[in-house]
């Protein structure tokens, strides 16, 4: 996609991922020796939610440049596709790609819009940390849904809300909620001190429990299952990570099912969704 076709936030975003590659972010660093040994343990963890593997399976790894999860799926045996708007973060990829002989195909694209894919093309998406960066989260869902094979997975990971509402530094051992939790829509949330929590020079955009939860299931999936990886540390000293998350859970992983049901009529109702479950098929209700 050409660059000059993205909106203002996205332009931004590009940039400062651009930037963070400049820069050695932590989240733009590839995968190492150690996380290939098992490469599909060091994605999927202890959680098992891909029981199956993902050998020979069309995977779309979502707004996730860097080369770490393209190239571990892909070593897992994964046919991967790599989505993200930085070609700085897609070029990683590509250089990892290269360096271990995986086939990963790389497109320049922001999550939102999807058009170069036809409809139920892949089996798995997984998406890590990024649907901070959009304004509307509704339509990021709208085209996993779109691009995913009925029964097909999709695991993401978001910001919690709270977490973003909440100041980085805490006072005196505790933490305040310093944002508001309903906020003017498309409103950016105010530029944070450089963190582990808040990448520098991005736009990020707060998302409700039921825009993010909600909004997977009106999107055509149904929720499996959902955690917050824990990364509390008892030990940890004020001002680590580890004590702000003894706190605040930073992250919520979601696995999703993509029914053959369709939930959603594709229209823009990011702000009627409250209170619209009517019409929608709900587990367990016949
Ligand atoms: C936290 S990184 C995720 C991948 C990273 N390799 C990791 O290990 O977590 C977030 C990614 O989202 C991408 N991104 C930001 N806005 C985007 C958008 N609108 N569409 C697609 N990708 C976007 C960034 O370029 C960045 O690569």
């Amino acid at each position: 996609m050409a660059a000059e076709s993205f909106g203002a936030y996205h332009q931004q975003n590009r940039r400062a991922w651009d930037r963070l590659v400049d820069n050695k972010s932590r989240f733009a660093k590839a995968a190492d020796d150690d996380e290939f040994e098992n490469p599909l343990r060091t994605v999927d963890g202890k959680l098992n939610w891909l029981p199956q593997g993902v050998c020979g399976r069309e995977l779309l790894c979502l707004a996730a440049g860097g080369g770490r999860q393209s190239a571990l799926y892909a070593a897992a045996g994964a046919n991967v596709t790599v989505v993200d708007i930085s070609p700085k973060m897609l070029e990683l990829d590509r250089l990892v790609a290269t360096e271990r002989k995986l086939k990963i195909k790389t497109v320049e694209a922001s999550m939102d819009s999807l058009s170069m894919f036809p409809d139920a093309m892949f089996d798995i998406i997984i998406q890590p940390v990024s649907t901070c960066y959009v304004p509307r989260i509704l339509p990021v869902f709208l085209e996993a849904a779109r691009v995913c094979k009925p029964g097909g997975t999709y695991i993401s990971q978001h910001k919690t809300p709270t977490s973003l509402q909440t100041n980085v530094e805490g006072k005196r051992g505790g933490f305040s909620i310093e944002q508001p939790y309903y906020r003017p829509q498309q409103e950016p949330l105010p530029a944070a001190p450089k963190s582990r929590l808040r990448e520098e020079g991005t736009v990020e955009f707060l998302h409700r429990w039921e825009e993010i939860v909600g909004g997977i299931c009106r999107s055509g999936f149904v929720v499996e299952d959902l955690i917050e990886p824990n990364h509390a540390r008892q030990d940890a000293a004020e001002g680590e990570f580890g004590h702000r998350c003894q706190f605040v859970a930073p992250y919520v992983r979601i696995k999703a099912c993509r029914s053959s049901v369709i939930g959603h009529s594709g229209q823009d109702q990011d702000d009627q969704a409250s209170n619209q479950a009517g019409g929608l098929w709900i587990p367990g209700s016949s």
